[in-house]
């Protein structure tokens, strides 16, 4: 953004589309997700998970119980509607204690393929198209349940520099994030549960994102692009050994849990799209074409942060967004696992003709439903968010709209429920 005149206008646009955007439909015409697994191992550590090839008519099945709820390490899905909820008045442990029964059950079937008593609509979910369901608590939910092991970072995060929250997506007593490759199958899943769940708990935000995942000819997942053009997730904790360090919480009364902070990020389409290609592959660290690090050649080549070219300056800039964000170098940092899914809402201003004379800003609702796993938040993303919020050059085209933190309770075995532990 190159004056205030415009950051102000843009954060204005913001404001004015979260109030008026009509309808509020992620745009997708995404076709891909699903990978080969063989569908034993819930969390998707060693590529497990999904079974189909993607797409339209995708049967693969996630498998739904095992140490850590599905949708974290699951092998990304194409299509994301995560809603927020809030308890009804009156609603205590024992209630709570219903909600998350029923609605575990009611996840179960629906991943599995099994049909949700007193669904009207079975068909629509024939196709499990990869399906997820992935719970968690905000800190809320404790106030107000009173059940006890509260995690200690389960709190609101810290006001970050350049922070424009709108409550609109902000924290709440409950979250599910539904993923699936059946756009159907996902939107039916989100009707069930709400509609299951309405005596406990009223859907307070929702969320909807897409990414259209690539695939090579032996069918592994490729890296899906975010909708600045770069390639996003390339550098994240895949194995099992790096999940169990840096994801899932490992001991005490939380272990197999984790925490779950979801940023709503809003791009400036039009001031990004007045940089030049150089510009945005500085600010990014890497490069747009193959997402490999300034100064290597493949995505996958480790950046070299100590690197100084012919000029005596840095290779990759050190206030580039990966110089800032990576765990390397930063001793208070540990990695973190992110699935963000990208954001574009059709915007209706009041009316075509207004439309025409409209300042470009409001003419995109674009950006990204930034979503992360870890083991503490203060040990990663909050140093990481400090930094960015400070330095990154991406901040120019960027503003964090919402903000949620959850505990993501560990997975259930067959006959469990959804933080049966917290309430032994
Ligand atoms: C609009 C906002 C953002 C965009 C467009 C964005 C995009 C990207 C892209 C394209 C990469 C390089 C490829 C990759 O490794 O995936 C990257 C890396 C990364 N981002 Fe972001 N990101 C955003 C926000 C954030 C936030 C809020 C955090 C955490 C606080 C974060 C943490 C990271 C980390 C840890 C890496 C890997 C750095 C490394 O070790 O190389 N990003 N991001």
């Amino acid at each position: 953004m190159s004056s205030r005149t415009t950051r102000r206008s843009f954060l204005t646009g913001v404001g004015v589309l979260s109030a008026t955007a009509a309808v509020a439909t992620a745009a997708s015409c995404a076709n891909g997700g699903g990978t080969d697994g063989d569908g034993t191992d819930n969390s998707g550590a060693d590529g497990a998970g999904g079974t189909g090839t993607g797409g339209i008519g995708d049967t693969g099945t996630v498998t739904f119980d095992g140490p850590h709820q599905a949708g974290i390490t699951t092998p990304l899905q194409s299509h994301n509607t995560t809603v927020a909820f809030t308890l009804r008045d009156g609603v205590d442990a024992d209630g709570a204690r219903r909600l998350l029964r029923l609605w575990t059950d009611d996840a179960r079937r629906l991943c599995t393929g099994g049909t949700v008593l007193a669904d009207l609509e079975p068909e629509l979910s024939e196709t499990t198209g990869n399906l997820t369901v992935t719970c968690g608590f905000g800190a809320s939910f404790f106030n107000r349940t009173k059940i006890g092991n509260r995690p200690d970072w389960l709190e609101p995060l810290p006001k970050f520099t350049g922070d424009r929250l709108d409550n609109t997506w902000g924290e709440r007593d409950i979250v599910l994030q539904i993923c699936g490759d059946d756009r159907t199958t996902v939107s039916h899943a989100v009707r069930v549960l709400v509609r299951g769940g309405a005596d406990y708990a009223r859907p307070s935000w929702s969320q909807e994102g897409f990414l259209d995942i690539p695939f090579d000819t032996d069918g592994q997942q490729g890296t899906p692009r975010n909708l600045f053009g770069f390639k996003d997730g390339t550098v994240n904790p895949d194995t099992a050994d790096e999940q169990d360090e840096h994801v899932w919480i490992g001991e005490g009364p939380l272990a197999g849990g984790t925490c779950m902070v979801i940023r709503r990020i809003a791009f400036d389409m039009p001031e990004w799209e007045a940089a030049d290609r150089i510009t945005r592959e500085v600010s990014m660290g890497r490069t747009i074409v193959e997402g490999a690090p300034i100064g290597g050649e493949k995505e996958f080549d480790e950046p070299d942060f100590e690197a100084f070219g012919d000029d005596g300056l840095p290779v990759i800039d050190t206030n580039s967004h990966i110089a800032l964000a990576t765990a390397t170098g930063h001793e208070d940092t540990d990695p973190l696992l992110r699935r963000a899914y990208n954001y574009d809402l059709p915007v209706t201003v009041s009316g075509a003709d207004d439309l025409v004379d409209a300042p470009l800003m409001d003419l995109s609702d674009t950006g990204l439903i930034f979503t992360c796993f870890q083991r503490d938040p203060r040990r990663s993303f909050i140093p990481m968010q400090r930094r960015l919020a400070e330095g990154d050059r991406l901040n120019e085209w960027i503003v964090h709209v919402g903000s949620a933190v959850f505990y993501v309770p560990p997975g259930t075995d067959e006959d469990g429920f959804w933080g049966e532990e917290l309430f032994d």
